[in-house]
């Protein structure tokens, strides 16, 4: 028998969440991101999910190949454009977007012989000061780029710091309008927060938004927000089952380290499930899991390959008995039930993308094509 935990990755709930980004921003067309294997999902796998988007937004030739292979003919955007020159044979080759954040991404295009021109998207740096051009030397390059046989098409990109909080957009999208108002191009803004939050503003939708993490069901600005207020659904879904118990006494600890400590007797449980599978090492005691749908803390260090967790409040619970790390739980009595990757994660002093992203490739993966699995 295999170790009993798997990831499932559920196709009804990508293309769910694909469509309350569409709601949300009804003209535009979607990028969905998915790079970093689509947020640890697994590219391959997503794609059924997400097939009805506009175009796959993501950094690596290597995926984008994958998706051609896929059968994938529509858009492709890689996020941080070429790294190379050479790169520049792969977008000839695949017909794939790129970004231009830099100058000498432009001398590279400049010198690149191609018979299919590109479409380029160029990159303004409102104020996130990761990629992109200030905005006088945006216009510069705006105009370069127009001039250059081997473009045909440029579109124009900036990259929100704080959609997920209060601090906003306004600032950066009034940047962006000032610099942009009278160049033609197409727009793109907007990340699933700014989707979520500020979408209804024409001006910040643009022609294209670029939902990463609410396409997976998380929540881009929990805990201001979970995934249920959003109306996401969980595309991923680990569990695993319980594969002994101890009865502990008073004074008795838990795991590497003895961090817990048995107050009075106290039934325990293991989990097959540890950070060389991707959950948190750092996880405190009070962590969240199911146990057969019920809210469980995790107690002691959790250690390679396992982790345990206080069972009082299940007394039923025993070997076999079904785990839920995170999202979607058994059905209990006729009530769904589901722990957000976002709850675990603020646990754990993180956010649900570094868990989804760090799932390991030692897991096993099935994909679903509904929630009842
Ligand atoms: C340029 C760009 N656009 C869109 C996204 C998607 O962001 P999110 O997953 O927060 O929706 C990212 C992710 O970091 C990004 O770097």
């Amino acid at each position: 028998m295999p170790r009993p935990l798997e990831a499932l990755i559920h196709l009804d709930a990508l293309h769910h969440n694909l469509q309350r980004a569409r709601e949300c921003a009804p003209d535009a067309r979607v990028w969905s991101v998915v790079k970093a294997n689509a947020y640890g999902h697994g590219l391959t796998r997503v794609f059924e999910g997400l097939r009805a988007t506009d175009g796959f937004a993501l950094l690596d030739i290597a995926e984008a190949k994958k998706l051609r292979e896929l059968d994938w003919r529509g858009p492709i955007l890689l996020l941080e454009g070429v790294f190379d020159a050479r790169d520049l044979e792969w977008c000839s080759r695949l017909g794939l977007w790129h970004v231009v954040h830099c100058d000498e991404q432009i001398d590279w295009i400049a010198q690149h012989k191609t018979e299919w021109p590109h479409h380029v998207f160029l990159k303004m740096n409102t104020g996130m000061n990761r990629l992109g051009f200030k905005p006088p030397a945006f216009r510069s390059a705006w105009a370069r780029l127009s001039a250059l046989p081997q473009v045909d098409e440029v579109s124009m990109v900036s990259h929100f710091s704080d959609a997920d909080s209060r601090k906003g957009i306004e600032q950066q999208v009034g940047i962006f309008q000032q610099y942009t108002a009278d160049l033609s191009g197409e727009r793109s803004l907007c990340n699933s927060a700014a989707t979520l939050r500020h979408a209804q503003d024409p001006k910040v939708r643009g022609d294209w938004i670029r939902p990463g993490v609410m396409l997976y069901g998380a929540s881009p600005d929990y805990p201001e927000h979970d995934a249920r207020h959003w109306n996401l659904q969980p595309a991923m879904t680990l569990r695993s089952k319980l594969i002994a118990t101890q009865d502990l006494q008073a004074g008795d600890t838990v795991g590497y380290g003895s961090r817990y400590i048995a107050q009075g007797p106290t039934r325990i449980g293991v989990v097959a499930c540890g950070y060389a599978d991707g959950y948190p090492r750092h996880a405190p005691d009070g962590t969240p899991v199911l146990v057969d749908g019920v809210r469980v803390p995790i107690v002691g260090r959790v250690s390679m390959d396992m982790l345990e967790v206080d069972l009082s409040q299940v007394p039923q619970a025993d070997i076999g008995s079904e785990v839920t790390l995170w999202g979607q739980g058994p059905t209990i009595k006729g009530h769904p039930t589901s722990l957000d990757i976002d709850e675990v994660a603020q646990h754990c002093g993180t956010i649900g993308y570094e868990l989804m992203c760090a799932l390991s490739p030692r897991v096993t993966v099935q994909v679903c094509e509904s929630h009842a699995a």
